[in-house]
């Protein structure tokens, strides 16, 4: 199979050298992309600022903006068979970008724009045989939020977790596989690199009930 992983942070540049962004590490990624290439699968990640490393056998295409992520999310899905997004993608970007550094003001009001939802957009394009595979990251009403998101973004598997487990955390709280037949799989406990795998085998899974 052709697995597209997208993976870390996205940076909304204000200024040359100032930016909104978010913590996260990329490490789902990295675990999913190395899991998929161990079992045989062709694998690129699609990465954020972020450490991400070299994977012997997988292509990396390094992004920075969720708008840049989208151009190359949508250039390379129609040929892949299945779809991770792992990435934090930033909600918002600044309404205006100034190619000079701001100077030093008292206070002053910052304007945002939402970004483009990139899993609303593939939505619109997927294939009945493309697994897609989303995730939602809570504070509160995890189940009931990740349904709403689960049907809204067309995902063919939805990894709902708490905020508790963003950023560099090792991953031991409550985590929820749902399904659009209704079914949830709690996999509260699991680390990262146990979800990866669980997550591939689970894509090779609905891969394989597509095609029959
Ligand atoms: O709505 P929320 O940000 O919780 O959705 C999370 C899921 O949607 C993640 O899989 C994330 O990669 C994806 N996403 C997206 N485009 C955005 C924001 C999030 O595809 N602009």
């Amino acid at each position: 199979m052709k697995f597209l992983i997208t993976a870390g942070p996205t940076r909304e540049y204000l200024d040359p050298v100032r930016f909104i962004s978010n913590p996260a590490t990329g490490t789902l990624g990295y675990f999913l992309a190395k899991k998929a290439m161990e079992r045989g699968h062709s694998v690129s990640v699609i990465s954020g600022p972020c450490n991400f490393p070299e994977i012997k056998g997988v292509k990396k295409i390094q992004v920075e903006s969720a708008l840049e992520m989208k151009s190359v999310v949508e250039e390379k899905f129609p040929s892949c068979d299945a779809l991770i997004m792992t990435a934090a993608v930033s909600d918002w970007r600044p309404a205006k970008r100034y190619g000079k550094k701001l100077k030093i003001k008292k206070s002053w009001n910052l304007k945002l724009v939402p970004n483009p939802d990139i899993l609303k957009s593939v939505a619109k394009i997927k294939k009945v045989n493309q697994v897609v595979v989303g995730f939602a990251l809570e504070s509160a009403s995890i189940i009931e939020n990740a349904k709403k998101k689960l049907r809204w973004k067309k995902l063919d598997v939805l990894v709902a977790n708490t905020v508790e487990n963003f950023g560099d955390s090792s991953g031991n709280n409550e985590i929820f596989v749902l399904y659009p037949d209704g079914k949830i799989k709690d996999c509260s406990g699991y680390s990262k690199r146990k979800l990866a795998s669980f997550l591939v085998l689970e894509i090779e899974r609905h891969n394989k009930l597509k095609r029959k």
